[in-house]
């Protein structure tokens, strides 16, 4: 078959690639993550790329064109670097890791610790002391699957589709590329890592571990195991010590991963006394509610819009995004961008604010309805779709709070503290957030941000092997709430898709 050189500008990066390869994958290959939400299906427009040579030149869908020449392309600018949470709320915890054997032996030696947040969009991996629990060092990267699709269900449908081995290799690939810089950065070998401990989503840890998916995506929706993992690193092609050991939280459900387990272990969660409500919002929104020991968890299907992903000029949080939007004193609207550049996008924290502001300013009606687009900038823009997307999204999530407390008998005013894990609650604005009906009225002045609670958890099971033990018996006595067997979800959900908080 035939064979041609693919020129990526501005980097002058040169691939080699067979005849009928679409451009999207010929970025792949070449070691580039394009945006993809569709995972490639010609529908979401986000993968585009200026044609600079050996086709008709212009703008094109980079997951239609397929090539037939020599070509040379220019390349996004949403392909920017991206913003990764890293940092999140510790809490002091007794140093007492699993060491090899042999380790036990010298005490001179320093022995390190790796724990790896496995996000569906991001990668957040931390190197730890395992002497004093220190964090050494800190690395992160987008996750390599993301151009397979936005959203969990995309990847599974790529991993049937036979992608299974290409998903979970990229993503081993990555995390023992973190690791090693990661010692590297810190004058430390590899073999001093012995031990790994991996939290994700069902669905990303699935993946990670090699387990089918099929069931994850098809009724009854049960994963293919509940227990936790721990078995030779070398089995995922991580380079550590000779005796290292991967270790992986367990799922809590098909929908509610190790990465809410290990929020849940970051915060104590199940010792608070008050009733408090804990929200990771990423390509889902997982909740947990918690009093007294009691734990009950539901996952809201958000989908990616809160992360910029169906939104028309929507991207992650990179820079050139809009990040926030405020109204000044002569109610005009005036935005920020991450690295104060031009703006190339509007990521979640700046869909929050503009959709508030254009409420606040009647722009947008309690219905959702707006008369036409309206253009911030001008290359970004708020259509009616997007709000739309929007509605949905927070309806989700929202539908998802107000049941769990119908639940418990409790109402919204009882929350007496609410704390936001994971990137996008983070940097979004919890005024806006409450403007919107994301999160119901009842909740605002309660918010407290707690981080990449995720990783948290992650640093937690593997610094105390006690600990990793107690989120596994944690695991095992979370209530499960599965919203759409619930009768008055729909109409819930229907309610909150409205902007009128006072209505509700
Ligand atoms: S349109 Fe090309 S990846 Fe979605």
């Amino acid at each position: 078959m035939d064979t041609y050189t693919v020129t990526f500008m501005p980097d002058d990066r040169s691939i080699q690639v067979r005849a009928g390869t679409t451009l999207l994958e010929a970025q792949r290959m070449a070691g580039y993550s394009p945006e993809a939400p569709c995972g490639g299906d010609g529908k979401c427009g986000k993968c585009t790329v200026e044609i600079l040579q050996g086709a008709a030149s212009g703008i094109q869908k980079a997951c239609s064109v397929h090539v037939e020449n020599d070509m040379t392309i220019r390349l996004s600018s949403l392909s920017a670097k991206n913003q990764i949470l890293e940092k999140g709320v510790g809490r002091r915890i007794d140093i007492s890791p699993w060491l090899p054997d042999m380790e036990k032996e010298d005490p001179s030696r320093q022995i390190c610790l790796a724990a790896v947040d496995l996000g569906t969009t991001t990668i957040a991996a931390y190197l730890l002391d395992a002497g004093d629990g220190r964090t050494i060092a800190v690395d992160s990267c987008l996750n390599p699957q993301s151009p397979y699709g936005a959203d969990v269900i995309k990847r599974c449908e790529y991993a049937l589709a036979g992608g299974a081995d290409i998903l979970a290799d990229c993503v081993h690939q990555a995390i023992d590329r973190l690791i090693q810089q990661m010692a590297q950065k810190s004058s430390l070998s590899p073999e001093q890592i012995v031990s790994v401990c991996i939290v994700g989503n069902s669905c990303m840890q699935h993946l990670f571990l090699h387990w089918p998916v099929d069931s994850l995506v098809a009724a009854p929706y049960l994963p293919y195991s509940k227990e936790p993992f721990v078995g030779p690193a070398s089995d995922f092609q991580i380079h550590i010590h000779p005796q290292g050991r991967l270790w992986a939280l367990p799922v809590i459900e098909s929908f509610v991963g190790a990465d809410t387990l290990a929020c849940i272990l970051a915060t104590d969660l199940e010792k608070q006394e008050k009733l408090t409500l804990m929200i990771d919002i990423g390509t889902n929104g997982e909740l947990v509610l918690s009093k007294n020991g009691r734990l009950l968890t539901c996952s809201t299907a958000a989908g990616p819009a809160l992360e910029g992903a169906k939104i028309s000029c929507g991207m992650r949080g990179g820079t050139g995004a809009i990040d926030h939007v405020t109204l000044d004193a002569d109610r005009r609207l005036s935005y920020s961008t991450i690295g104060d550049c031009d703006a190339v996008g509007i990521c979640g924290s700046g869909l929050l604010d503009l959709t508030a502001c254009l409420l606040d300013l009647g722009i947008i009606d309690e219905t959702g309805y707006m008369e036409e687009a309206f253009q911030i900038t001008d290359k970004v823009r708020l259509t009616k779709q997007d709000v739309r997307e929007l509605q949905l999204a927070k309806a989700a999530i929202a539908a998802g709070i107000r049941i769990m407390c119908q639940l418990w008998e409790v109402t919204l005013d009882e929350i007496e503290e609410v704390l936001i894990a994971g990137a996008f609650g983070n940097y979004m604005d919890p005024k806006s957030a409450c403007a919107i009906g994301l999160l119901p009225l009842e909740l605002s002045g309660k918010i407290t941000p707690v981080g990449n609670a995720a990783g948290e958890g992650a640093k937690i099971a593997i610094l105390n092997e006690k600990e990793f033990h107690r989120a596994c018996r944690l695991a095992a006595q979370i209530d499960f709430l599965e919203l759409a067997n619930r009768p008055e979800f729909q109409d819930t959900f229907v309610d909150d898709l409205s902007f009128d908080q006072e209505g509700l």
